[in-house]
């Protein structure tokens, strides 16, 4: 929800104060968009967990590390003491299982959400689905988000026994999510569908969350729109920039409403933040620096096999020219190069940060799902120098407190030293 509001000009300095003021967000929008907007409610952040694995620089795989159940506790323990909101965990053929994944942290975490996809064709009969769900939200406390994958690549789900195109593909997942529905509310079913055949299946275990817990989900052709509109909580698009991405929204709200339904808006974005704007984008340049051109474009090819009218909304933005990356202001391309889905990174310090994100969340979007090279660092660094200037987000610096190093700077705080800044 939006709020005109009148602009504080007053400067903001946000490394001087520990306490977030709302206006400096504003100031910064006004100057990149000449709108005088404020937010009015907290954004929610969510990180993600590389279960493909996790690299320093794209093409290189001497610098890589292994996608181990390990690494990703790692990342979810820290990303849960930093504040994040939740941590999407994707599916496909190259990452670990998610949901074994999520049940394997339901015990390392307590407070973050697990968004966690749900690969529909392959998530076997709905009925084993809702147990599954129950089970796993029991475990995490309630804690479970779905993100509800139909699936972008035909020869990757042939791999895995599925023979159906890109319209069978969401007509099944419209199958699976509406008798899922009714069994999570321990309806007894038989059914006799295009997909599905259960005769007196049941549920059970109530779910912790009523009636189940949320879907999330992101697609962008018409079977996607309707299926958003249908069953769908939160829709998710990938990073594209604002305008177009304001297209889909307008879209999709206007189908779940003749539906009679709401739906909340999430943008899917990778983010390299530097305490300045040129480090930032040095940043960037180091992160595909090792990618030739034979590698991006095999790379290149392939996303084009897919199916997935949204990967070819994010292919378009560059087409693989590396030298036409920055598609919009601050929001680059290079990861795209050789990257499916989210492809596209906000490059910036942290205040332009701040006023991009903003710009989404002018068109409705209050749930951002952000990721980063390497995740884990750049978890951290997001943290420490974005949440500061959001609000609602506890910040993970503490500038008038003591800083660590022994009692050296202890006593260099008794004097006044520290703490001023
Ligand atoms: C935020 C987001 C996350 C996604 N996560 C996955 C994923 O983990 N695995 C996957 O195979 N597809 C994923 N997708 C792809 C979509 O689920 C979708 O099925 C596919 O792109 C087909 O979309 P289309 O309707 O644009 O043609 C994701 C899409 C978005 C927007």
């Amino acid at each position: 929800m939006i709020i005109p509001k009148q602009v504080d000009t007053q400067t903001s300095d946000y490394g001087s104060e520990p306490k977030r003021v709302r206006c400096r967000q504003i100031t910064q929008v006004r100057a990149l968009t000449d709108q005088i907007t404020e937010v009015d409610m907290a954004l929610e952040i969510f990180w993600f967990l590389p279960t493909s694995g996790d690299s320093r620089y794209l093409g290189r795989s001497d610098y890589a590390r292994p996608a181990s159940n390990g690494y990703l506790k790692q990342i979810a323990t820290t990303a849960e003491y930093l504040g994040y909101d939740g941590l999407l965990i994707p599916t496909g053929s190259g990452n670990l299982d998610p949901f074994i994944t999520a049940a394997s942290l339901a015990g390392v975490t307590s407070k973050i959400k697990l968004l966690v996809a749900l690969r529909t064709t392959a998530a076997g009969n709905p009925t084993v689905f809702a147990r599954q769900t129950a089970t796993l939200d029991d475990a995490l406390n309630g804690r479970l988000i779905l993100n509800v994958v139909p699936g972008a690549w035909q020869e990757e789900l042939e791999g895995e026994g599925v023979y159906l195109d890109h319209d069978q593909r969401y007509e099944l997942a419209d199958e699976f999510i509406t008798l899922w529905r009714r069994l999570l509310t321990g309806e007894k079913i038989t059914h006799n569908g295009k997909y599905f055949n259960i005769k007196e299946g049941q549920n059970l275990f109530a779910p912790v969350q009523k009636p189940h817990p949320p879907l999330y989900f992101g697609g962008s052709s018409d079977a996607a729109h309707n299926l958003a509109a249908k069953h769908i909580d939160a829709y998710l698009s990938w990073g594209e920039p604002p305008h177009l991405v304001a297209e889909k929204i307008k879209d999709v709200k206007a189908r779940a409403k003749k539906l009679g339904r709401e739906i909340r808006i999430g943008i899917r974005l990778q983010v390299i933040v530097r305490e300045t704007e040129a480090e930032a984008r040095a940043a960037a340049e180091a992160l595909i620096s090792h990618l030739d051109d034979d590698l991006i474009n095999a790379a290149q090819d392939i996303l084009r096999a897919s199916d997935s009218v949204g990967q070819k909304r994010i292919t378009d933005l560059h087409k693989g020219d590396k030298n036409k990356l920055e598609i919009s202001p601050n929001l680059w391309a290079g990861i795209g190069l050789v990257r499916g889905g989210a492809g596209t990174a906000l490059v910036g310090d942290p205040k332009t940060i701040v006023a991009r994100l903003n710009e989404y969340a002018e068109l409705g979007a209050d749930t951002f799902v952000l990721s980063g090279y390497p995740h884990l660092e750049e978890a951290v660094r997001f943290a420490e120098l974005v949440f500061p200037l959001l609000d609602g987000k506890k910040p993970f610096t503490a500038p008038d407190q003591v800083i660590t190093g022994g009692a050296f700077d202890v006593r260099l705080q008794k004097q006044g030293h520290v703490g001023k800044n």
